[in-house]
C-alpha cells in the first residue's frame, strides 16, 4: 500500500483548495491510501516559542503525518502570487528543530497542485513553493501539473467536480505522482 499525504493550504471552511483536495482523495490509483490534512491548529512561527515550549503539538502531528507518508500533495492557495504566508508558515514550522528536518522532508515525493477562483489557477504560487521544496531537499515531482482556475465554477453542490474532464484531468495527475512515488 502506497500512503499519500495531502494538505490544504487554506483554512477557509469554504475553501476551494480544501475540496481540491477531498476530490484527490476519491480519485487515487488502487492500492493507495490517502490521508487529507489542514492546517488548523498551527501557530504562528516564534523562535521564542520554540526556545521555551519545545514544538506546539499541531506541528508535531503535522511532522508525523509526513514522515508516515511515501508522498506529500500540497493544495496551495495563491495569494498575492505566492503561497499563502499561513501555509509557509505549517512548512517551516515542520522544518523545526533542524535536527529532525532531514527525517520529515529530505528525499520524501512532494508535488504541489492548486485552485484559485481566478484564470491562472495558482500558478505563480505553485512556482513560489519550488525554492522551499528544493531547500528542504524533497523530491519534487515535476512531470505533472494541475492548476484549477476558476474554481468558483468548477465543484457541483457536493464538492465533486462538475466537468468530467477536470476530474480525469486530476486522476491522470495523481496516477501519475503514484507512479513516480512508487519509484
Ligand atoms: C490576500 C489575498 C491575495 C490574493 N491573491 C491572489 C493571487 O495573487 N492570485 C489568485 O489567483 N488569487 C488570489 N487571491 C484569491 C484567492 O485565490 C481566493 O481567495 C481563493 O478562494 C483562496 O483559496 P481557498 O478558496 O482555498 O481559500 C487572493 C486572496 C487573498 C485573500
Amino acid at each position: 500500500m502506497t500512503h499519500i499525504l495531502g494538505i490544504s493550504g487554506s483554512l477557509r471552511k469554504a475553501s476551494f483548495n480544501t475540496r481540491l483536495l477531498h476530490c484527490a482523495a476519491s480519485l487515487v490509483p488502487d492500492g493507495v491510501s490517502f490521508t487529507a490534512m489542514t492546517i488548523e491548529g498551527i501557530p504562528l512561527y516564534n523562535q521564542d516559542v520554540e526556545d521555551a515550549e519545545g514544538i506546539p503539538p499541531a506541528v508535531t502531528a503535522l511532522k508525523d503525518a509526513i514522515r508516515a507518508a511515501d508522498g506529500v500533495l500540497l493544495v496551495t492557495p495563491e495569494y498575492n502570487n505566492s503561497m499563502p504566508g499561513v501555509f509557509k508558515n505549517a512548512i517551516d514550522w515542520a522544518s523545526r528543530p533542524p535536527r529532525d528536518s532531514a527525517g520529515v522532508f529530505r528525499g520524501r515525493k512532494f508535488a504541489v497542485i492548486g485552485a484559485s477562483p481566478g484564470g491562472f489557477g495558482t500558478i505563480l504560487s505553485q512556482n513560489a513553493w519550488l525554492p522551499v521544496l528544493r531547500t528542504l531537499e524533497t523530491d519534487y515531482w515535476t512531470s505533472g501539473r494541475l492548476m484549477l482556475s476558476r474554481a468558483g465554477q468548477a465543484f457541483d453542490a457536493d464538492g465533486h467536480l462538475a466537468d468530467p474532464e477536470q476530474q480525469e484531468q486530476l486522476k491522470r495527475y495523481l496516477a501519475g505522482f503514484t507512479a513516480f512515488v512508487r519509484g
